[in-house]
This record gives structure tokens, sequence and C-alpha cells, in this order.
């Protein structure tokens, strides 16, 4: 596994961790898959992909129950990512929603702590009053968000004193590249980790179309010995400060992930495909 370091904080995570969402179920619980949803995240630990990213909202909790099933008595090996929904974002919410996160996934702390979505309603403020609380207390090591703009991860920055603003999850993959305008120079120069989201753009760059651009990835696939995925997740982790998290919930996709790293797209590949997924 290679490893890239969240922002500056000294510490090392993977470049591919485990997505959960769609584990333990979307918008309900669903108890059926649990037991390939558990094999399959405890293979990407074997292949060390040591970083796991769930929410509360993910199955109404039960994602993070899974979770904790599958990471058991290795907790203190994995770096644990959770995130506090949008519309529980008040100081009082916050610790609330901590406290049933760190119960579901049976430990007592919680490694990156992300506001999963903005909510404009909430002074950002507040919320990272409850979060420097959490942080305080050793509930949590550090404090991520999502899906925000770079004026909103701004604002974030600017409401934190004690503690700093380490991440930021937004959706990029070859498909969608409009962090590329500002957000990613923005963390790059703030140092703030940007942790990729359906960085397989939710399993189209697997089923992908015949047209120039897949014709692109194709050949460089072929070249490679590598395929669609592996390619796009190896264009995504050479960016930086950029991590993946491909959806973790099938042995076949957490093996064929790991094989993303531990090699390099050419220069050449790279600009072929920042060229061909313009
Ligand atoms: N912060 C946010 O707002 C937010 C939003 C979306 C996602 N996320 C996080 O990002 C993770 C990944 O995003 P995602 O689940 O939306 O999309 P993804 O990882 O880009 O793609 C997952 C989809 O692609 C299919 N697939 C095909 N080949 C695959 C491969 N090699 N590896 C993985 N999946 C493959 C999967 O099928 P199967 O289901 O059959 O495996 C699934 O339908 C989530 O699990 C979640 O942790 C965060």
């Amino acid at each position: 596994m290679e490893f890239k370091e969240l922002d500056k904080t000294g510490v090392k995570i993977p470049v591919l961790g485990l997505g959960t969402w769609g584990i333990g179920g979307f918008d309900s619980k669903h108890f059926g898959g649990d037991d390939e949803a558990v094999r399959a995240l405890r293979l990407g630990l074997e292949l060390e992909m040591r970083f796991i990213d769930t929410a509360e909202m993910y199955a109404r909790g039960h994602s993070e129950e899974v979770v904790a099933k599958a990471v058991e008595s290795d907790r203190d090996k994995v770096f644990i990512a959770t995130k506090v929904s949008g519309e529980n974002l008040s100081y009082e919410d916050v610790l609330k929603s901590c406290a049933a996160s760190l119960k579901r996934l049976k430990t007592s702390y919680i490694d990156l702590y992300q506001v999963h979505w903005p909510n404009p309603r909430i002074p950002i403020s507040e919320t990272m009053k409850a979060m420097e609380h959490l942080v305080a207390e050793g509930m949590v090591r550090y404090v991520g968000v999502s899906n925000f703009s770079v004026r909103q991860t701004r604002e974030a920055q600017e409401a934190l004193s004690k503690a700093s603003l380490v991440s930021n999850q937004v959706e990029y993959n070859l498909l969608d590249r409009s962090v590329e305008e500002d957000l990613l120079p923005y963390a790059k120069k703030e140092k703030i980790t940007i942790i990729a989201y359906s960085p397989i753009a939710r399993g189209q760059i697997h089923e992908g179309g015949r047209d120039k651009r897949w014709q692109v990835l194709d050949k460089i696939a072929t070249k490679c010995g590598k395929t669609r995925a592996q390619v796009a997740l190896n264009w995504l982790i050479l960016k930086e400060p950029v991590v993946a998290i491909p959806k973790a919930i099938r042995l076949e996709h957490v093996r064929e992930n790991a094989g993303a790293v531990g090699w390099r797209l050419s220069e050449q590949d790279q600009n072929e495909l920042n060229e061909a997924f313009r």
C-alpha cells in the first residue's frame, strides 16, 4: 500500500480506503448482505486498505455497525472516518450524533469526523465548536468536511481555533472533475486532504461506453495490463493531495481495487486521460 499524509498531521493514511455507502443497506437497514460485506471489508484490511469511510446516515447507522464487526479486535490498526449528517449540525446534535456513532462503531474514538454536507441554517461556528469539544474530550482525532465549496471550506477552517480542518470529501473521478477548477488547487495550497468519493463514478467507469475517451482508457488499461477501474483509481491517487474511497461491498472489487496501487501511470498516459476526459 502507499500512504499520504493527512493534512499536516504527520499521520499517514492509505491512498485507497474502503467506501461503505450501500453496506448494511442504503436508506434503511438491510441485514441480508452483512456477512459478505464484513468479508469484503476484512479483505480490504488484509490488503492494507486500512481506512474505512462510513456515515451515520448510511443504512440509518447500520453501516457503522457492519464496520464495527469487520474491525473488531483490530480497531487501533484501522483509520475510521464517519460523518455527522447535515441536519444534525447544532452543538447538541453533533455531540449526540457522535455518541451514537461511537456506540455503533464499538469504539471510544473516531479518527476522522466529517460534516457530511453543509447546512446554511446552522452557523458553521456552532458546529465546529462542538467538533473542538469532541477533539478535546478524545472522542475525535481529526475534523473534516464533505461536499464543501472553497468558500465553505475556508469558513470551516476559520471557525476552528484549537483544531484544524484536515480534509474535504468530495466527488472526484474521470467523469466529474469539477473540483479541479478551484477546490483542488485550494486544498493543495492549504494542505487539506481531498478524499475522492465515487472514484469510479458509481460504476460508470467500469461499464463505460465506446466513444473516443473510453477507447483511450481501454488502450491504456490494456497496455498497463490493468482494468478500467484500476487505471481510473491510479489516475486519481497520482493527484495531490488526493486519496480515494471506492465502494467495498464485494470481494472481487476490493481485490481489483487493491491492484490500483504499486505502479504508476506514465506522465504521457495521465496527459492522454486528462485530455480524453476533459
Ligand atoms: N460524502 C458523500 O456525500 C459521499 C457520497 C457518495 C459516496 N461517498 C463515499 O464514497 C464511497 C464510494 O462511492 P460510491 O459507492 O458512490 O461509488 P464508486 O465506488 O465510484 O462505485 C461503486 C459502484 O460501482 C460498482 N463497481 C464496479 N466496479 C467496481 C470496483 N472495482 N470497485 C468498486 N465498485 C465497483 C459497484 O458495484 P457493487 O455495488 O456491485 O460493488 C457500485 O455500483 C461510498 O461507498 C461512500 O463511502 C460519500
